[in-house]
């Protein structure tokens, strides 16, 4: 029935009407004042310039945020009187379709609930908790009538010197498909029209996390083997999932843009992956075939290349260039109308699965739930979930309550590190009412301890440019004095909040003077346990050294202050395993699942020494104040075929004194293949949680086509042989008796 109401609408629009559909502008373009980025400046809709983009262009979408985030109320009225001028002032009365980068909650909307950002909800790992995060986001931006986020990222999160990999899923593809198709669920649900939903935008496609400079949008290269094996899979299961749009990678592979590869938005994305959704572009990358990549050598030639290779919609943002060069190219016969009319079709099939022709605007009061306690719980759980404990000797940690501390580093007091980048503005850097009421790591310690029993000095702050002021080095005395008195230095280290290009960086390893700042405290010979609070694992290998204690809190959004003071005080027993492989140095920058090359050698007194594969901490690694064993790994049936699945069990031990949660994660090893096979992969895992003394078996079913790889003709294949499936330090070994190609 939509179909053919979309035919019929398809059959009565004009030219420049498609094109307009086609068309996305961003919120600045049709706002009062001269520099509406100001984000001092409360945005205002400029209602002559809001017309002129809808009705005389025809425009189907809009985004953004304006600079900095609205109440509810505030969207509420932004995006009535557009859907207004939308629906009752143009010929067909066709719905805006307003989208906005949601990621971690409804993060441009004062006073929502925020998450840990992508990274900290990988190293969840339970899949139930983030599609729950994701829904509660879902609810919370659909409060402000935006049915669309620019969420969720599924890049291979796997080069820590790009700036975006906070916004992934980490580095392994079944863990970013697992998280997500979570996220994907917790978004769309069964049925994007319902008032709760909003519609998911898959990112970036494909290969924008790995470019060979580490630097932001700067091209990649990707032997088609390690695309196929690596980097399609999330995008696979997460279309396979439903997912209704997806954002293209502003960079090139191979040399092509992907903005203009018709092999990899035609090709792979459509007729072989299957995607019937609609293909949004990132930022202005039309023009920047033209202006960066240089394919095209003018505008329209770009808007022709982007069009013929696949694009749905042009996110331009700032004028209406593409709309007229899309209407002269199809009037001149260089783009067939009919390839609009596909583009058209999936753009207003998007709008009505999202129920924009009924109802384009909601009302705020349908949301009791906006930043509910139920939401802030959530919020607090994810961030609970998603610290992780990497170092504790002697059982340091948890510290009882009694105890005194001093606090310190650029990270103790500050909001904005806690909530990183797409918090309130785009580089996270605004303060406002809602984040000033949230606790930052010192305020919730203070909370915790009692006043008398913290001293805080903050000894390196953040400047006005984001980097840490050297000036201050004076109060690394002050804090060595402080230290006399306490029991424990509580050093709060890492990043500030970035994204994209301004997060570019000339070293991986942490910033000279917060190195410096370890120093001197550990020669106060206090304890020191260490905070680490930052969007990628940066080198810290000094101040591992001299730490006693090791707590990873990645970007745990608004309630980030309140869970690390609840697991260093033991309320609360961690359960985050890292989504990465940490490195140790900064030239020794493999995955976990890497091939044995990389690997140590048999100390041969031969010339390799060196191992690529020597991590600070290993993907997967996280302790517990609690411990498990492992015992009794068997398999059902230890001689199988291609089409069967053989059947894993464990039994697990909490040994320890304290109830708590294990990640029980199996992985496989091919011991021989024609494609060099990597040490092990990642097949499946299950989060559970055991009361102390007691066991629990786990099982897993695990087919055996999971065990494929993409062969040396680019198929999917699995080859006969032995195997090797571990979970925790148990192994066994099985044997697939014969090869399958093109599974
Ligand atoms: O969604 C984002 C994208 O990740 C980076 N460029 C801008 C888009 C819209 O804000």
């Amino acid at each position: 029935e939509d179909k053919l109401k979309i035919q019929e609408i398809i059959s009565q629009m004009t030219l420049e009407e498609k094109a307009g559909q086609m068309t996305q502008v961003t919120l600045e373009v049709v706002s009062k004042g001269k520099d509406p980025f100001n984000i001092i400046q409360p945005l205002e809709l400029d209602e002559a310039k809001l017309r002129n983009i809808i009705v005389e262009h025809k425009v189907g979408s809009i985004l953004n945020c304006g600079g900095f985030a609205h109440t509810p109320q505030k969207w509420q009225d932004l995006i009535s009187l557009m859907q207004e001028v939308a629906t009752k002032e143009t010929r067909l009365g066709i719905p805006i379709l307003y989208g906005i980068d949601a990621i971690h909650g409804a993060n441009y909307t004062d006073g929502a609930t925020l998450f840990p950002q992508q990274i900290g909800l990988a190293a969840t790992w339970n899949r139930e908790l983030v599609e729950a995060g994701a829904k509660a986001t879902a609810y919370e931006t659909r409060a402000s009538s935006i049915p669309w986020t620019f969420s969720p990222v599924l890049g291979l999160g796997k080069d820590p010197r790009w700036p975006r990999i906070w916004e992934t899923f980490g580095e392994d593809p079944y863990l970013i498909s697992e998280m997500g198709v979570a996220m994907i669920n917790g978004f769309e649900g069964d049925n994007t029209a319902d008032k709760f939903r909003v519609a998911s935008c898959l990112k970036h496609y494909i290969g924008y996390s790995t470019p060979l400079s580490g630097k932001d949008r700067t091209p990649a290269w990707i032997p088609e083997r390690q695309l196929l094996e690596y980097y399609v899979p999330s995008f696979e299961a997460s279309i396979k999932a439903g997912a209704k749009t997806i954002m293209i990678n502003s960079g090139e592979v191979n040399g092509v843009p992907v903005h203009g590869s018709y092999k990899l938005l035609t090709e792979l994305l459509r007729d072989k992956l299957g995607f019937e959704g609609v293909a949004v572009t990132d930022w202005a990358d039309i023009d920047y075939l033209h202006t960066r990549h240089r394919t095209a050598d003018s505008q329209k030639e770009a808007v022709r290349q982007a069009i013929m290779a696949g694009v749905d919609m042009a996110m331009v943002p700032y004028n209406v260039e593409f709309t007229k060069h899309l209407i002269e190219l199809v009037k001149e016969g260089a783009i067939p109308e009919s390839r609009l009319d596909i583009s058209v079709e999936r753009i207003l099939k998007l709008k009505m699965d999202l129920d924009l022709f009924e109802h384009p605007v909601m009302s705020f009061e349908d949301y009791p739930d906006f930043a509910s306690t139920k939401h802030q719980q959530l919020a607090l759980d994810a961030a609970l979930e998603s610290i992780t404990l990497l170092k504790n000797n002697k059982d340091i940690l948890p510290i009882t309550k009694d105890k005194k501390v001093l606090i310190t580093g650029p990270n103790a007091n500050s909001m904005r590190s806690l909530n990183g980048g797409w918090s309130y503005n785009w580089q996270g850097s605004v303060t406002n009412d809602a984040i000033e009421a949230e606790n930052t790591i010192k305020e919730a310690i203070e909370n915790t301890l009692g006043k008398a029993n913290t001293i805080f000095v903050p000894t390196i702050t953040y400047n006005e440019k984001d980097v840490y002021s050297a000036e201050n080095k004076s109060s690394f005395k002050k804090a060595v004095n402080a230290a006399k008195s306490v029991d424990y230095i509580l050093l709060c280290l890492g990043e500030n909040s970035y994204t994209e290009k301004p997060g570019d960086l000339e070293s991986l390893v942490i910033s000279e003077n917060q190195i410096e700042l370890a120093k001197e405290m550990a020669k106060t010979g206090k304890p020191i346990i260490l905070i680490l609070n930052e969007g990628r694992p940066r080198i810290i290998r000094e101040i591992e050294e001299v730490s006693e204690a090791v707590l990873h809190a990645y970007l745990p959004g608004n309630k980030g202050g309140e869970a690390i003071s609840q697991v260093l005080f033991g309320d609360y027993n961690p359960n985050g395993k890292l989504p990465y492989t940490y490195p140790r140095f900064e030239n020794d920058i493999v995955p976990y699942y890497h091939k044995y090359t990389e690997q140590l050698p048999p100390s041969d007194g031969s010339v390799y020494q060196k191992s690529l594969f020597y991590p600070q901490w290993e993907f997967g690694f996280g302790l517990s104040y609690t411990t498990f064993e492992y015992t009794d790994l068997k398999v059902d049936k230890t001689e199988l075929t291609s089409s069967e699945t053989v059947k894993v069990e464990v039994t697990v031990r909490n040994t320890g004194k304290r109830d708590g949660k294990e990640v029980i994660q199996l992985y496989s090893s091919d011991l021989y293949a024609s494609i060099t096979p990597e040490v092990k992969r990642l097949r499946d895992f299950k989060k559970i949680e055991i009361k102390a003394g007691e066991s629990q078996k786990v099982s897993f079913e695990l087919p055996m086509n999971k065990l494929a790889f993409t062969g040396r003709k680019l198929n999917k294949q699995l080859e006969a042989g032995e195997f090797i499936l571990s979970i925790g330090s148990e192994k066994v070994s099985i044997n697939l008796k014969d090869s399958k190609t093109d599974i």
